[in-house]
């Protein structure tokens, strides 16, 4: 049984070290950079970053990092990281901790959800489970993060229905 929980807790900088590392997608950097953000919360030194977390039989398997962007217009968020636990990829859970963030920005009144993601090779899943989330592609900065390597700018409009005039979690909980 899959759930979520907002608050941080002690052990949730080791945890995100653990899942940001299983993946294999991130540098020494990149994770401590996952970690040190969880850090700074639990000391109360952030208020700019929030985590959801997604919790299978009492084991953390996934979380996501967000926060409101605060020099965009009121209601605009950014996915800042995302990871599930390498052994979980590809069960749903990540799909599912996406739907719970967009309920949850949608309930405070979120209008845009934004993130950067990268155009090489090893990300072309990535960037497919966003599409299949409901991201679309706006903008791509060449050469962001090497030379060959470019940011890809996603965003999902949360106050857009789609043709059928559902809303794209709709899609994931009708699954
Ligand atoms: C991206 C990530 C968070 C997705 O989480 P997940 O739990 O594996 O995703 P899900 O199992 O919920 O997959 C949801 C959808 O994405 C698609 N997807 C997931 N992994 C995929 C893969 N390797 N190839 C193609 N599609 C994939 C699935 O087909 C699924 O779509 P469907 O439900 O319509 O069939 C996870 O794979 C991960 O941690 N990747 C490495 C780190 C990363 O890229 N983080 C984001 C950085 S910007």
């Amino acid at each position: 049984m899959l759930s979520f929980r907002n608050r941080i807790e002690k052990n949730d900088p080791e945890i995100i070290r653990q899942i940001a590392q299983s993946t294999g997608f991130f540098d020494d950097n990149d994770v401590q950079i996952n970690v040190n953000i969880a850090e700074n919360l639990l000391n109360q030194k952030d208020s700019n970053h929030k985590f959801l977390f997604a919790d299978y039989m009492n084991k953390t398997v996934a979380y996501v990092c967000y926060g409101e962007i605060p020099d965009a217009k009121e209601g605009t968020y950014e996915i800042y990281w995302l990871s599930t636990l390498n052994e979980y990829r590809g069960l749903g859970i990540g799909r599912n901790l996406i739907n719970k963030l967009i309920t949850k920005l949608r309930k405070k009144g979120a209008h845009k959800i934004y993130l950067k993601t990268e155009s090489k090779d090893l990300y072309a899943p990535t960037r497919k489970f966003y599409e299949r989330c409901g991201f679309k592609l706006q903008a791509v900065l060449p050469g962001y993060y090497d030379d060959f390597d470019s940011c890809c700018i996603y965003a999902l409009n949360l106050d857009e229905r789609d043709s059928w005039g559902f809303y794209p979690e709709q899609y994931g909980a009708a699954e």
